[in-house]
């Protein structure tokens, strides 16, 4: 009873000295609170009466009028009108005479001022409108604050019931717990769990055999802080600083390799003998490069560039970026016949068809399928060689590498692999079709994490897996076991670098839209649409300029007016599908110029020619809108990164539903590309919307993409990594612990039988 009074005491105190202290507190959070929701209705308030006011302010009856309606609202004491240059307002009887248009305290409280009346408290709020002359004017709203201190009256009560419980609630415990602990095993248990006095080998029990225990329950609470840091984390802005705090703080200075196909810069030999720098127009690229600069880590690509193997090193490697080295790119040299059995063959002929719903057959060779086996190996070789620990975090990227997250563990078991599939994954009766399907999915089950960019792929592979594989599928934590291991799918939706780089918002958007203007002899208000892709036949450029072409029937107001500037990469053009592909857009661009081009300005200005990215931006920034209208796409970076690009908050994105971005977005006017109409009518909408209506789409949109910008999408899998490797640690000294327990039990049983 004394040990329990002895806790209990202090304990009470120090919660009263909390309450007291809290109360004044509390009083001033409210009262700043109420004041900033009631000063926010003055806004609404005054922007609703704004044009009312306008008609009525010839009128002084009819205005005082209006206003005693207004006013009928109980938290409403008063409102009143101060036209330019007046000094007393007009307004209800029961505006205080204090209040003058002219005093220097109403132009100066932009977040209202609060005020003793005989009536109680009462806050004050002036708002600028403008009069029917456009003049500067205000509106001034009274609002009866009595209503807060009550509030603030029963908070107050509240808290003090509040802590009398937790008083009560903490003496119980703490009399249970010093009950316990004068039993006597609590105290051994805190004594466990700090590791000492039990653990020493001197103790009077053979205690000391417990360290295991003690070990794995220590281990488990740094879990659980860990799981809070997590937490924590959905609060961070994301940026590069976060990122290496992760990998700091969660994966302590691990070995990061990033392995694809395609490299961030390619080095090409130029016509005069030098040597220039391109960067390959690659989703995959855009979003992955800034995560391996924030990580210092290496990354390993195929060397494709007709100077790459010019300028790296004895090991292949090159620092990069060149202006600022900040990781390593170690190049990987293919075969010709390597690269086109298993990029253009396997990849791009078999894989890129099958994984999406663009209507173009695969097709599978058996030495395509040789070649793919081949190069994966080589990829995977190139991982082990550059690995600097047992334990790197490897990060494999897409469809030209689905074998080597297997290659990679049965030489490095403890890796960490996290593969990202960036295209969609069909569902599992297209991906029959695939004569090697056991094979990419065993390689792609060699994983820790399988990432995709929607849930809708996820349950795709989950739904193939379990009709492919005798594999064990848990759908409750997207876990699939096979061979004895586990591999978790999820979804993480990939993102662009916010903010963008500085240089690629440098010229102003006026400036952009003047440049781009002169540069296609455009006049300067002339309405511009913007499409930025590789040439692929999933991005759905016919079906886009068919949509353009019925605009201009639909609307023909916008021939000669409006211009729509296709940028297309060269891409894969050593593929039949590719080449025809290309024919047929050119073919249609001018058939659809021929037709409505005016003298003024053509319909379509079709670019086929890589674009560096500042270019690129130069042209989102100049644009009207943007059209993105895949067929089928993973997600789609140029939606986003028109967003990003317009810090102008104008512009409208036209957006196909099948694209991962679709689900992010939803403020783009989302349309089917396949219904020309409603794409034509989508067009047409675009080209019209008021300033204000494209800014409120902007601003939600540029928001997603601040807070869920591609550091966080690296982030989420990097903490995803990171818990993995504790739980597989704590595992591991699990399996000591059983190990120990038997050794631990066999005197017993030795005993048990009879022998010594
Ligand atoms: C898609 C793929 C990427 C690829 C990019 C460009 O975005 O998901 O892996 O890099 O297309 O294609 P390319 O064949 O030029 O690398």
């Amino acid at each position: 009873m004394k040990l329990s009074l002895r806790f209990i005491v202090p304990l009470v105190l120090v919660l009263a000295a909390l309450t007291l202290a809290a109360m004044p507190l509390v009083d001033k959070l409210t009262l700043r609170w109420f004041t900033k929701d009631l000063d926010l209705r003055a806004s609404l308030i005054a922007s609703t009466v704004e044009e009312p006011v306008q008609h009525l302010e010839s009128d002084p009856d009819a205005l005082r009028a209006y206003f005693a309606r207004l006013i009928l609202d109980e938290r409403l004491f008063a409102v009143g009108y101060c036209a330019e240059g007046a000094v007393r307002p007009e307004g209800t009887s029961t505006l205080p005479p204090t209040i003058r248009c002219d005093s220097a305290s109403m132009k100066s409280t932009p977040s209202g001022r609060v005020v003793q009346d005989a009536h109680g408290s009462l806050l004050i709020s002036a708002k600028p409108i403008r009069d029917a002359r456009g003049s500067r004017a205000s509106i001034v709203v009274v609002q009866d604050m009595s209503f807060a201190e009550r509030r603030n009256e029963e908070t107050r009560r509240y808290l003090f019931y509040f802590f009398v419980a937790l008083g009560i609630l903490v003496s119980l415990i703490t009399v249970v717990v010093a009950q316990l602990s004068w039993r006597g095993w609590v105290q051994g248990m805190r004594s466990l769990l700090r590791g000492e006095g039990l653990l020493r080998p001197a103790s009077r029990t053979s205690i000391g055999e417990l360290q295991p225990i003690a070990d794995d329950l220590r281990a488990l609470i740094r879990d659980l802080e860990s799981e809070h840091h997590f937490r924590d984390d959905e609060q961070l802005v994301w940026t590069p600083q976060t990122l290496r705090g992760i990998l700091e703080r969660e994966l302590r200075g691990s070995d990061v390799i990033v392995v694809s196909n395609r490299e961030p810069f390619i080095h090409v030999r130029e016509a005069d003998g030098g040597i220039a720098i391109q960067r390959p127009a690659s989703g995959l690229v855009s979003a992955i490069e800034p995560i391996v600069r924030a990580c210092s880590g290496t990354w390993i690509a195929h060397g494709s560039g007709s100077a790459d193997r010019d300028v790296v090193d004895a090991h292949d490697r090159v620092a990069a970026p060149v202006e600022a080295p900040g990781y390593q790119l170690r190049r990987l040299w293919l075969t010709p016949e390597e690269e086109q059995g298993y990029y253009y063959g396997f990849a791009n002929e078999g894989l890129w068809p099958l994984c999406h719903n663009a209507h173009v057959r695969p097709t599978f060779r058996s030495s395509d399928w040789e070649q793919y086996e081949r190069a994966n190996r080589r990829f995977a070789d190139a991982v082990v060689a550059e690995a600097r620990t047992s334990d790197p975090v490897v990060l494999v990227q897409d469809y030209h590498l689905a074998l080597v997250p297997r290659m990679v563990r049965e030489r490095l078991p403890d890796a960490t692999i996290i593969t990202f599939w960036h295209i969609p994954w069909p569902n599992p009766e297209a991906f029959a079709i695939c004569p090697w399907r056991d094979e990419l999915l065993d390689g792609l089950l060699g994983s820790s994490i399988l990432g995709f960019h929607t849930q809708f792929h996820c349950n795709n592979f989950v739904d193939t897996v379990d009709r492919q594989l005798e594999a064990r599928v848990d759908r409750e934590t997207f876990g699939v076991s096979y061979r004895g291991e586990r591999t978790l799918i999820k979804r993480y939706p990939i993102s662009i670098e916010w903010p963008p780089a500085p240089a690629l918002a440098a010229p102003s958007v006026d400036e952009c839209r003047a440049l781009v203007r002169a540069r296609h002899g455009l006049p300067a208000e002339h309405s511009l649409g913007v499409g930025v892709e590789r040439l692929d036949y999933t991005k759905g450029l016919e079906e886009r300029f068919r949509a353009i072409e019925r605009m201009f029937e639909l609307y023909p107001q916008w021939v000669g007016r409006f211009t729509f500037v296709q940028i297309a990469a060269p891409s894969r053009n050593s593929i039949e599908q590719y080449q025809m592909y290309e024919q047929r857009v050119r073919a249609l661009v001018e058939r659809i110029n021929a037709r409505f081009a005016n003298r003024r300005a053509p319909a379509i200005v079709l670019l086929v020619a890589h674009h560096d990215a500042d270019e690129v931006y130069e042209y989102y920034r100049s644009a009207d809108l943007c059209f993105v209208s895949s067929l089928h796409d993973g997600m789609n970076l140029v939606a986003k990164e028109f967003v990003a690009a317009r810090d102008d908050e104008a512009g409208v994105l036209l957006l196909s539903q099948f694209t991962g971005a679709a689900r992010e977005l939803p403020e783009a006017l989302i349309v089917n590309p396949y219904d020309a109409d409603q794409c034509a009518e989508a067009l047409d909408l675009a080209l019209g919307m008021p300033l204000r209506m494209q800014r409120a789409r902007m601003r939600l949109m540029r928001a997603l993409l601040q807070e869920f910008n591609v550091y966080r999408w690296a982030g989420r899998m990097l903490l995803d990594a990171a818990t993995m490797r504790r739980r597989g640690r704590f595992l591991a000294r699990g399996g000591q612990l059983l190990k120990f327990t038997r050794a631990a039990d066999a005197p017993a049983r030795a005993r048990a039988v009879g022998r010594p």
